[in-house]
């Protein structure tokens, strides 16, 4: 049997004579100034999903840099190459048409190009599922780096962020409670720095949920994207690339059944956002895994809601990385999760757990015993209306509506809810139910 080859004797081009393939690669990579030495070492590509059209991916050069620099210090050669950026507010006509699109370019740019591990940088919504979908199916030593989180603002003295205050403050606005000038002071603070949003939006989400599985570095879900923590974070993530490399810890040791559970627990405990179980099921779907809604139904019956984020709580993902970050989640959830989960620093999440120490005194990650909400954020509904099965984020609901009989108000769809919504003449009630057909992923379409 060959060798296997590493670096950038790795995947080479076919052009049926490999001394001939190899030779006319490193011609060219010299034509960058390389040296022998420099290409002698393990490659480690960097995903550079940069892009003016994505302030939440805003800090990528200083990410790619710190990134270099942990690479270069474990005696790794960093290659970064760009892939395309999803940013949700310019995404025409929705992100999610594109997210299957950004797995692809990852996985085969991931493939074809001589590498020995990726570092995935990541953050904004759709970004971070395409990318660690692509990661799996490509099948390499595989580290997710997330953006990290913008910073908030203030508005007249009330602390705002994306995306839960656009909402309100654009209701406010609509409901004339505002005027023009107040909404358009508004639009200047809700995004106070590059980053993604800073509540627990489906970003927050998936940052979470990979450092869960143990995707990315120990603290790697919470700082915030321009803080020295980041960077530090960032410098890390390549050093620990490498390692990986060396030691040929691939993704499939990473992305197992338990380390799925363990997303599952955490998506529970952090009041996440229901398009998680849609990123989480793709994302298993590459492993050959199916996430089972049942078991998730199950976990939510015994998994609290523990941190205090909006919309589910008042806080937002700065402070959640003020108060310890994920390490502070994970302690309390300890006894739910699957300890023996294998993570890319090739030890595993319980002994990454124990490495953390103790906690401290903060008001941001609550104890099991004083939850915010005692049940897991998200139920498993079934019924004629969804005979296949439903998701209900009942965290965020009135508990007086988890059973309540009303008249259904229906909307066709976003159009028709627009035009109707605010109309004097629409025959509504407090009572009643609000229905909006065709917003799912054949409708608006793409679930927006
Ligand atoms: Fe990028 Fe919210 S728009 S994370």
């Amino acid at each position: 049997m060959k060798p296997k080859q590493t670096g950038l004797k790795k995947g080479l081009t076919n052009y049926g004579d490999q001394g001939f393939s190899l030779f006319l690669r490193k011609a060219f990579i010299k034509g960058a100034g390389y040296t022998d030495q420099a290409l002698e070492r393990p490659v480690v590509g960097i995903v550079n999903t940069g892009s003016s059209y994505n302030p939440c991916h805003g800090n990528a050069p200083q990410l790619i840099e710190a990134v270099k620099r942990g690479v270069m210090l474990a005696g790794g050669l960093p290659m970064d190459f760009p892939t395309i950026s999803i940013h949700e507010s310019f995404s025409a006509p929705t992100s999610m048409y594109l997210r299957n699109l950004m797995s692809m370019d990852t996985e085969e740019m991931v493939r074809a190009q001589p590498m020995d591990a990726v570092v995935l940088i990541g953050g904004c919504d759709k970004t971070v599922p395409a990318q660690l979908m692509g990661a799996a199916s490509a099948g390499i030593p595989s580290i997710q780096l997330i953006t990290g989180s913008m910073l908030t603002g203030s508005h007249r003295s009330e602390r705002v962020g994306a995306c839960t205050d656009c909402r309100r403050y654009w209701g406010k606005y609509r409901a004339e409670e505002i005027d023009a000038e107040e909404i358009a002071e508004v639009n200047n603070q809700l995004v106070a720095s590059v980053g993604t949003c800073s509540v627990m939006g489906t970003a927050s989400t998936m940052a979470c949920i990979a450092e869960a599985m143990g995707m990315t570095v120990p603290g790697g879900a919470s700082p915030p994207a321009v803080t020295a923590d980041r960077i530090r974070v960032a410098e890390e993530t390549g050093a620990q690339a490498v390692q990986m490399a060396h030691d040929g810890l691939t993704i499939d040791k990473i992305l197992t059944p338990a380390a799925f559970e363990n997303a599952m627990r955490v998506l529970l405990a952090i009041g996440g956002s229901t398009n998680g179980i849609v990123h989480l099921t793709a994302i298993a779907g590459r492993m050959g895994l199916e996430i089972d809604l049942e078991a998730l139904d199950r976990m939510g019956r015994e998994t609290p809601v523990l941190l205090d984020l909006k919309p589910s709580g008042k806080h937002y993902m700065e402070d959640f990385h003020h108060a310890g970050g994920m390490a502070t989640l994970l302690r309390e959830l300890k006894p739910l999760l699957r300890l023996e989960a294998m993570t890319v620093t090739g030890r595993t999440l319980g002994e990454e757990l124990e490495r953390a120490g103790d906690g401290f005194p903060q008001d941001v990650v609550r104890s099991a015993a004083n939850p915010i909400y005692p049940q897991g954020s998200i139920a498993v509904l079934r019924g004629n209306l969804a005979p296949g099965g439903a998701i209900i984020k009942q965290s965020a609901a009135d508990a007086r509506l988890m059973e309540h009989v009303g008249r259904a108000v229906v909307f066709e769809n976003v159009e028709d809810m627009a035009t109707r919504i605010d109309s004097d003449t629409l025959d509504v009630s407090a009572d009643d139910i609000l229905v909006l057909k065709n917003i799912g992923p054949k409708g608006a379409p793409g679930m927006p």
